[in-house]
């Protein structure tokens, strides 16, 4: 039998809200659809070993580009292998926050040449959340959290790393990508969210993996 699982991954710069759109998502995704099996909740970087490495490297504020690029490479590989792929063969829901679109914008941003982002072959989602809100509404949010800022926080860094992630939903497609204004109130974008992800559910249903 075809499995009928479905792979969406939220993207987007810092502070644009993913997350908690994520967890306002899932209990409604968990009443709503129980044609899944599981809804299966992920994120990039992972939670296991070389995830936590990228995490701890960011922390010291190490700035190497090309070691951050294979790094986040592999800890994409290592988490299509073990939750992924195994999760696509029973009948999932599948959501990531963050995937291999923040590669090619933020390691563009970083100076990955892009012949070698355009090289890189990875998985392919069913659909793309685009979290899209400007630099600096973004800076303003991450000061107001009052945690020190990540490595990658700062306002055009931010802006080109968003830019390359419009660029990348108007040239691809496959997937679908929905671009979110995610400068508006949570309220708003949890909605917009929900309902993105409904109608592709909905558009999809017959024609799934
Ligand atoms: P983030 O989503 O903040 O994860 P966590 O809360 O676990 O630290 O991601 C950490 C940073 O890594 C974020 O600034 C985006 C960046 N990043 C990349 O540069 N490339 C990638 O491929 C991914 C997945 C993330």
């Amino acid at each position: 039998m075809r499995s009928k699982s479905v792979f969406i991954v939220f993207e987007g710069i810092d502070g644009t809200g993913k997350t908690e759109a994520l967890s306002k998502l899932i209990p409604h995704l968990v009443t709503r659809h129980k044609e899944f099996s599981s809804i299966v909740l992920t994120k990039e970087p992972t939670c296991g070993s070389t995830g936590n490495k990228i995490r701890k490297l960011h922390r010291a504020d190490i700035k190497d580009p090309e070691l951050f690029f294979r790094l986040f490479c592999l800890d994409r590989s290592e988490h299509i292998e073990r939750t992924i792929k195994p999760a696509l063969k029973t009948n999932s829901l599948i959501i990531s926050d963050r995937y291999a679109y923040s590669t090619l914008a933020y390691q563009s941003v970083q100076g990955i040449p892009k012949k070698t982002l355009q090289h890189y072959s990875f998985l392919k989602p069913n659909l793309v959340i685009l979290f899209d809100a400007p630099a600096k509404t973004v800076m303003k949010r991450i000061y107001r959290r009052k945690k020190a800022p990540e490595v990658f926080e700062h306002t055009r860094f931010l802006e080109n790393a968003r830019q390359e992630f419009l660029k990348i939903a108007k040239k691809t497609k496959k997937p679908r990508f929905v671009v979110i204004d995610a400068s508006k109130n949570r309220k708003t974008v949890a909605l917009s969210v929900q309902k993105a992800v409904e109608k592709f559910l909905f558009d999809s249903s017959r024609n799934r993996f």
